[in-house]
């Protein structure tokens, strides 16, 4: 299997045993930093922090299979966060969870490919779209 065929793999594996990941994803993050769950409070029905994780996960998917559509939607998100004084390392952070959420889920089954995988496609979303920091 490639790297994005590999990690296609983690997301159905992690679909088929915990079904949606949002609330896993979300409650890490907010486990981590409890002060960005504030940031959320205007989004009373939850459908930001929804679109906010598929974007998130299409990002991945998206980096996995070498398109260049992530590109734009890692620079609107770096750009976009910062009026919530969230910087670059954060939005790099919200992958490395999800990444984490999946290891977790998967344990055993999380396979040394998978490990090698998930590293180089977050290593390289962490400099896509870091160009336009100021
Ligand atoms: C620590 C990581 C992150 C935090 C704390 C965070 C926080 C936020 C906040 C506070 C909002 C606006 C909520 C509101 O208006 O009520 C938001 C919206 C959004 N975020 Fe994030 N974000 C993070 C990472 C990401 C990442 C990695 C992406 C994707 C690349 C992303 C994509 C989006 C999108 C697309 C929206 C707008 C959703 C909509 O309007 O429906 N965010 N985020």
């Amino acid at each position: 299997m490639d790297q994005a065929e590999i990690v296609i793999d983690t997301f159905e594996k992690v679909a088929a045993r915990a079904g949606d990941p949002h609330d896993l994803i979300y409650a890490r993050l907010f486990e981590r930093h409890p002060h960005f769950e504030d940031l959320f409070a205007m989004d009373t029905d939850g459908g930001i922090r929804a679109n906010m994780l598929t974007t998130s996960l299409n990002c991945l998917l998206g980096v996995a299979e070498g398109s260049e559509t992530p590109r734009l939607e890692l620079e609107a998100a770096r750009l976009h966060h910062e009026g919530y004084g969230l910087g670059s390392g954060d939005i790099d952070e919200m992958f490395e969870i999800i990444r984490d959420v999946f290891r977790d889920v998967l344990a055993d089954d999380w396979t040394p490919a998978a490990e090698t995988s998930w590293s180089a496609v977050l290593d390289q979303i962490s400099r896509i779209g870091r160009d336009l920091d100021s």
